[in-house]
């Protein structure tokens, strides 16, 4: 059974990988459709830590793609639950590309994602309460308050 609340630190989501050749378009970088399948498995590494079972897409708000990722590149990506509802999470997925000769590290792509949490019978399912603990996180929470509410009274 899940708890009451979890810290937003307990679910933080890191995967990382090397562009492969068989991940790259006719230019030679990282494919956008390949860029997505790791953007949403960050994510819900994050969904179902929080959540403590199954998690599903619900809904990807937004993706800036900033910069493009070469071939031979590391790349991480780093998924935080920023804020929840009932079975909801609101997810934020930042992309970093790491050149691995000279060691720099780029934030080329940021996503926002909505996961819900389901149920043995794929119904949703309530989610613990999020609790920001650093002033970065409580910054975190209060921005995706705000977006939740705009977004969703559109
Ligand atoms: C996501 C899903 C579980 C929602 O089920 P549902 O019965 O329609 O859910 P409800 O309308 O009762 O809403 C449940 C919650 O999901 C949220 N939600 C549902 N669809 C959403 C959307 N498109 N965007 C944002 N939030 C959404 C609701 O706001 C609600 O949040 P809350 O519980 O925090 O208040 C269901 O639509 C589904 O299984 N979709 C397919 C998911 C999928 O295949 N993903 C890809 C593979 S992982």
């Amino acid at each position: 059974m899940p708890p009451e609340s979890r810290p937003m630190s307990y679910s933080r989501g890191e995967i990382s990988t090397i562009v492969m050749p068989h991940m790259q378009n006719v230019l030679g970088d990282l494919f956008g459709g390949n860029l997505m399948a790791l953007v949403d498995q960050a994510a819900a590494v994050a969904a179902i830590r929080h959540a403590g079972g199954p998690a599903v897409t619900a809904m990807i708000d937004r993706v800036d793609f900033r910069e493009r990722i070469p071939v031979g590149a590391l790349v991480t990506c780093v998924g935080t639950v920023d804020y929840v509802g009932n079975s909801s999470m609101d997810i934020t997925v930042e992309v970093y590309a790491e050149n691995p000769s000279s060691g720099e590290r780029r934030h080329t792509h940021t996503a926002h994602m909505v996961f819900v949490a389901i149920n043995e019978t794929g119904k949703p399912k309530r989610v613990p309460r999020l609790v920001p603990e650093t002033p970065e996180e409580h910054a975190r929470f209060e921005r995706a308050r705000e977006h939740r509410e705009r977004t969703r009274r559109a």
